[in-house]
Order: structure tokens, then C-alpha cells, then sequence
């Protein structure tokens, strides 16, 4: 039998506390933690029912994403989740494209997620459009680090303007990174399950930070432990010396520094020796929720002049579907509707290719060459030249 399914904010304190239920199952979390967290975002909490029965949910970040030195519109989708019960039967399938209808609608540019299945985003119009890097440093063999500079311990509420500042400064260079909302701040500081945080500071000139580090331990009463670094940002290499320095003066007990960054860690490359594992912790997806908007306040290369021809698919929004045309001047961009008939220049793909051409995760010859963008050669480099950026990160996870 198929079911009616209805979507919409919640109303009652019992909403909340079935959907709390719902995530606790879903992600393994304290139910209490999960009821906090709802408390918190419940502005932002969709729901999805069967009948009466409020049988999954979502909540949605309203924050930017930084592209090209700007920050777009993104909201961030996490806490998808389906009671065991309804599952198979397309609910979280009829959320999403719900609640993206509403975003489009909002005139939202882009939405971000860190899947758990590529199949149920990508059904959705979401495509792979970056990774998040982790470092993890072993201590033993790194030695004794010198460098200047007095670390003081962090206070989170004084110091919070600037963290936010040197954050912010850093990351608009960073294509992929969040432009933090409070939510994304309050995970830094505080851990899921309610470990200890630390933070130390390293000031700057005139009251600036240029310099700072909030980590957890590992398991509460055990040593060795490894430092897990929720955040950590430098201004300059001397900076990022006397992080390492900290690091490295905790070696007897701790066995490695964990920290998620760019491919180009500042960290790492302050970093004396070999050793330093990488890897890709998670992987995100974004989906162009809004082409007019996306193109609007994305930031372009200065140098790039281009006028791009484009003919869209978007089976879950239709709005964004058919022929555009992208005039790339000056690093600003203006997507409008083309009215002229396609051409051997037009670059035709989906709104899934679009999404992974647009942070830079993958070049217009390389999704010509995985069959998911046509188009001339000629076209081809130009979106390239348009699109050209630094591989995308985001080391924040939500
Ligand atoms: C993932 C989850 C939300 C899916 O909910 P659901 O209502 O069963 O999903 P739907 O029935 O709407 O399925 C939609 C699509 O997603 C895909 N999908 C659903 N569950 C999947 C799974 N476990 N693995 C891979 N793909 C899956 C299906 O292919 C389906 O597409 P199709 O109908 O075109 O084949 C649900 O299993 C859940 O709550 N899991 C635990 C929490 C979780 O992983 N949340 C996602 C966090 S990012």
C-alpha cells in the first residue's frame, strides 16, 4: 500500500521528541543529546509524516559556502533519517526533493551534505564536489620543536570575535569551506558526547589572533591518548610552528595529532619530517539548488572573460532546466536565459555535473570524459578556465 506523506515543520513537543527518537537510532546518539540538538535547530527541523506519525526528518544549516573569495547561500542538510519502520518506501526521497523545492523557491544558491549513500543524494541532484582531508601527525618521532610566541588558553567567549575573524579571512581563500553560522561554531566547541574541550591562542599585533588550536583527548581516563584536533588555524608559518611546537610538547603521552585541512595544510607544511598520514575522512556533495543565484554569488577568476552556453536537466527542479547563458566578466558572473538555438559551443549536462564543475571538484574535460558534459572542445577549455580553482576542501563536518 502506498502511503501519504506529508512534510512540514514541527508543531508539537511530541514531533519533536519522535524525530529525536528517529536520529538517536539512526546515528548511534544519546537520545537526550539528539532531543538538545532539535531544541536548538528546531526553526530548521522539516519533518516528514505518515498519517499522524511523524516517521523521519532533516535539519537544515543556513550558512555560506566560501567560492572564488565569496560566500554563497548554502544550506547544509544534516540528520537525515527514516525510522527503520518506513524505510524502502521513498520517504527521505520525497523529503529531500520537498525541501528542496522550498530552498529553490527561497531563491537559496546551493545546498551541501555529507552523505552516508551517494544513490538517495544524487537521486536528489547532488554530485561529489569535495573532500575533507585528515592529517594525522605521529608525535614520537618529531622531536623537540622551537619556536616563538606565548601561547594563552582560549576563552570562548571573548575570544570568540577573533577566532571568527581570522577564521573568516582564511577561509574566503578556501573554495569549499563553510562560512560558519553559530551551529557550526558551537560544534567546535563543544564535543557530541560532552568530552572536555581545550583551546590556546597565539595573539597577534593590535588585539588580532593570529593563531589558534581547540582539541579533545582520546578516551576519557586513558593514556596515551591522540590529540583530536576540532580546529585549527594559523596566519603565517610562524604561527603554524608554534601549533606544532604545542603539539609535539605533548608527545610522551599523546601518539598523534589529528586535524583536518586544505591539500596545501599550512600545518603540513611546517611539519620537519615525513610521516604525516592523509587521508580523505569523508567526502561531500553539493547541489545547485538556484543556477541564477549560484552564478550570481559565486566569485570568478579576475582574469577570466567568458561567455558560457548551456543547456541544463534537472528532473527534481525543473526551474533550473533548460538553456542559459553565463557571461563571466571581471570575477563576477550573470546567469540569463538564452534565447538563441543551441550551438556546437553549447555544453549540455546535467544539474548533477553542474554541481561538481562549480567547486572545482571536477575539470569540464574530465566530466566530458565520464560521458556526464557534451560539448566542443573549444567550450570545454573555456569552463575550464572559468571554473579553475584549487582542489575544494571542507574541513568542518556537520
Ligand atoms: C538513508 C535513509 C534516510 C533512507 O531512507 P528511505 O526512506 O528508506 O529512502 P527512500 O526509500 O526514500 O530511498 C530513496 C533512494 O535512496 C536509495 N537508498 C535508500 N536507502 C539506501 C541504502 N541503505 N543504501 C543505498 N541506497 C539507499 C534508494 O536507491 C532509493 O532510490 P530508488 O527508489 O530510486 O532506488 C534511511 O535508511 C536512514 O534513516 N538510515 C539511517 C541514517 C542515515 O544513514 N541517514 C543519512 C544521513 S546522510
Amino acid at each position: 500500500m502506498t502511503q501519504r506523506l506529508d512534510f512540514g515543520p514541527i508543531q508539537t513537543t511530541a514531533d519533536l521528541e519522535a524525530l529525536a527518537r528517529q536520529e538517536a537510532l539512526a546515528f548511534n546518539t544519546p537520545y537526550d543529546s539528539c532531543v538538545s540538538w532539535l531544541q536548538a535547530t528546531r526553526d530548521h527541523v522539516r519533518v516528514v509524516r505518515a498519517g499522524s506519525d511523524v516517521v523521519g526528518g532533516l535539519v537544515q544549516y543556513d550558512m555560506g559556502l566560501f567560492l572564488g573569495g565569496r560566500s554563497v547561500r548554502n544550506i547544509g542538510i544534516a540528520g537525515v533519517a527514516i525510522s527503520p519502520t518506513a524505510r524502502g518506501r521513498g520517504a527521505a526521497k520525497s523529503l529531500m526533493a520537498a525541501t528542496l523545492k522550498d530552498m529553490h523557491d527561497a531563491g537559496v544558491a546551493v545546498s551541501t551534505l555529507y552523505p552516508t549513500t551517494f544513490t538517495l543524494y544524487g537521486r536528489a541532484g547532488y554530485a561529489v564536489a569535495g573532500h575533507r582531508y585528515q592529517y594525522r601527525l605521529p608525535l614520537a618521532g618529531l622531536g623537540r620543536i622551537q619556536a616563538g610566541g606565548e601561547l594563552r588558553r582560549l576563552d570562548r567567549e571573548t575570544d570568540a570575535d577573533g577566532l571568527a575573524r581570522l577564521y573568516r579571512r582564511l577561509a574566503a581563500d578556501r573554495p569549499g569551506w563553510l562560512d560558519r553560522n553559530e551551529h557550526i561554531w558551537q560544534r567546535v566547541h563543544n564535543h557530541p558526547a560532552g568530552r572536555d574541550v581545550h583551546g590556546y591562542v597565539l595573539p597577534g599585533d593590535d588585539g588580532a589572533i593570529d593563531g589558534y588550536v581547540v582539541y579533545t583527548l582520546g578516551a576519557v581516563g586513558r593514556y596515551p591518548y591522540d590529540l583530536n584536533v576540532r580546529d585549527v588555524q594559523v596566519a603565517h608559518p610562524g604561527a603554524a610552528r608554534r601549533i606544532l611546537a604545542l603539539f609535539s610538547d605533548c608527545r610522551t603521552l599523546a601518539r598523534h595529532a589529528i586535524w583536518y585541512g586544505p591539500l596545501d595544510d599550512p600545518l603540513l607544511l611546517a611539519v620537519p619530517e615525513v610521516g604525516t598520514e592523509i587521508s580523505i575522512a569523508e567526502t561531500w556533495m553539493l547541489r545547485i539548488v538556484d543556477v541564477r543565484a549560484a552564478f550570481a554569488e559565486r566569485g570568478f577568476p579576475a582574469a577570466a572573460s567568458a561567455r558560457l552556453d548551456l543547456e541544463l536537466t534537472d528532473d527534481v527542479l525543473p526551474g533550473n532546466a533548460g538553456r542559459w547563458l553565463i557571461e563571466v566578466d571581471g570575477g563576477n558572473a550573470r546567469a540569463s536565459r538564452a534565447d538563441q538555438d543551441a550551438g556546437p559551443d553549447t555544453l549540455r549536462m546535467d544539474i548533477r555535473a553542474l554541481g561538481s564543475l562549480y567547486t572545482g571538484h571536477l575539470s569540464a574535460r574530465r566530466l566530458a570524459a565520464m560521458q556526464s558534459v557534451r560539448g566542443s572542445d573549444a567550450a570545454l577549455e573555456q569552463a575550464d578556465r572559468v571554473f579553475a580553482a584549487e582542489p575544494p576542501s571542507m574541513p568542518d563536518y556537520f
